[in-house]
């Protein structure tokens, strides 16, 4: 599928993200993020930012719920939906593209804000040309 057309598990997946998103341990940036993953069995994993004392440990919640899906057997990662509290929906940073680029190669992202407005994405789109696996042959 396109990264342009919408998932038929897209509004289910941005659901489960904002409920996530309630999970977020951000009381440095105060900034909760959510995201909610669908494997290629169909099933959800979701995940929220964590931060820590010494603030360049913790992590985005992209990365929290796609360890926690690889962690649990998931694979085959065909969508990611994030939600933050944010005016616009924002796309995940550097650090995140690089693990989706290698773990989540061929999903689409979609991001949103309680107020609805959607960013619709894709991880090839997010890192062109990015380094994997491959490279290192
Ligand atoms: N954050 C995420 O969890 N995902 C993103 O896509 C952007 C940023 C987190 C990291 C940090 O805990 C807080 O949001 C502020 O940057």
């Amino acid at each position: 599928m396109k990264a342009a057309e919408p998932h038929p598990r897209e509004a289910e997946l941005l659901a489960a993200a904002a409920e996530a998103r309630a999970g977020a341990l951000c009381p440095f940036s105060k900034f909760p993020v959510g995201a909610a993953i669908l494997d290629g069995a169909g099933r959800v994993w979701t995940g929220a930012n964590v931060e820590n004392a010494s603030y360049t440990l913790g992590l985005c919640a992209e990365r929290v719920a796609l360890f926690y899906a690889l962690a649990h057997g998931a694979r085959d990662i065909q969508h990611v939906a994030i939600v933050t509290g944010a005016a616009a929906p924002s796309s995940p940073c550097g650090a995140c593209r690089q693990i989706l680029f290698e773990f989540a190669a061929a999903a689409t992202v979609s991001s949103a804000v309680p107020d609805g407005q959607l960013l619709r994405t894709s991880v090839r789109e997010l890192l062109p040309h990015g380094f994997d696996a491959s490279s290192l042959t």
